[in-house]
């Protein structure tokens, strides 16, 4: 078997880095493979498993391994306060696209269209997770499993599937574009098959995005205002398609 440190430096050039505690806690969750994994304190990493995740305890303790503090920061670009790092294979662009076209579709997919801020885009993963959407597909040259994507989405890549695709590629379903010129949002029920697309944060939606809408749909807002952020506003969507049946 390898040692941990020669399987890390095998592995990281095309792994995902997930780092701290609770990105390695929700990757393991939902089922991402993790071939290497390091603490500075197992003890510590064990009993705070105990303590918040109990359901993921067993499998830590077989897959940690205690390194010094100086390894720990020669593995990661900055030290995480929980002092733990793993990686994880990325899934395959195949399965992704398989499940974002499978269909029926029982939630929404997600469209960041030309995204420009990674923290926006993390932000957006961790909603999508947390509302069981279908996935976050984003156009344009953002990479959203860029490591500060993968940061800002706490492990939750894993919970849904993301992949960047071109316009021309979304998966099937009524779009609904989220623009502030659009209808009011609070007359019309999102189905479970919507594709629901947001704009950059400089521009709005793209051209090519709007001539493939079926709808523009407006949250509400005082008219002083120009816009909300954008990972807000996907929280809002999601919660407003999420009250459809409840
Ligand atoms: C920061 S805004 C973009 C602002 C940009 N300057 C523009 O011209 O639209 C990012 C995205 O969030 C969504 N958004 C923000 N406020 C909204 C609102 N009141 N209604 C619907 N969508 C909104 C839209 O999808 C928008 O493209």
């Amino acid at each position: 078997m390898t040692d941990p440190l020669n399987r890390w430096r095998e592995r990281a050039a095309d792994a995902v880095l997930l780092d701290g505690f609770h990105a390695l806690k929700h990757a393991l969750r939902f089922g991402a493979e993790v071939p290497v994994a390091v603490t500075t304190d197992r003890e510590a990493t064990l009993a705070l498993a105990g303590e918040l995740a109990g359901d993921v305890r067993d499998p830590l303790d077989a897959l940690l391994t205690e390194v010094p503090q100086a390894v720990y920061a020669s593995l990661v670009p900055r030290p995480h306060p929980t002092g733990v790092a793993a990686l994880a294979v990325r899934p395959s662009r195949e399965a992704n696209l398989k499940a974002l076209a499978h269909l029926p579709r029982t939630a929404p997919v997600v469209v960041l269209d030309e995204p420009r801020n990674l923290g926006n885009a993390g932000a957006v993963i961790r909603l999508a997770a947390g509302f069981g959407a279908t996935g976050v597909v984003t156009t344009g040259t953002l990479d959203p499993w860029h490591p500060t994507v993968v940061r800002g989405g706490a492990g939750l890549h894993f919970a849904t599937a993301v992949e960047r695709l071109g316009v021309d590629e979304l998966p099937a379903g009524p779009l609904f574009a989220l623009d502030p010129e659009g209808d009011d949002i609070r007359r019309t029920e999102l189905p479970d098959d919507a594709v629901l697309a947001f704009g950059s944060e400089r521009s709005g939606l793209s051209a090519p995005l709007r001539a493939r809408a079926d709808r523009l749909l407006a949250l509400p807002m005082r008219p002083q205002v120009s816009s909300y952020n954008l990972a807000t506003s996907v929280a809002m969507t999601l919660y407003h398609w999420s009250l459809r049946a409840a």
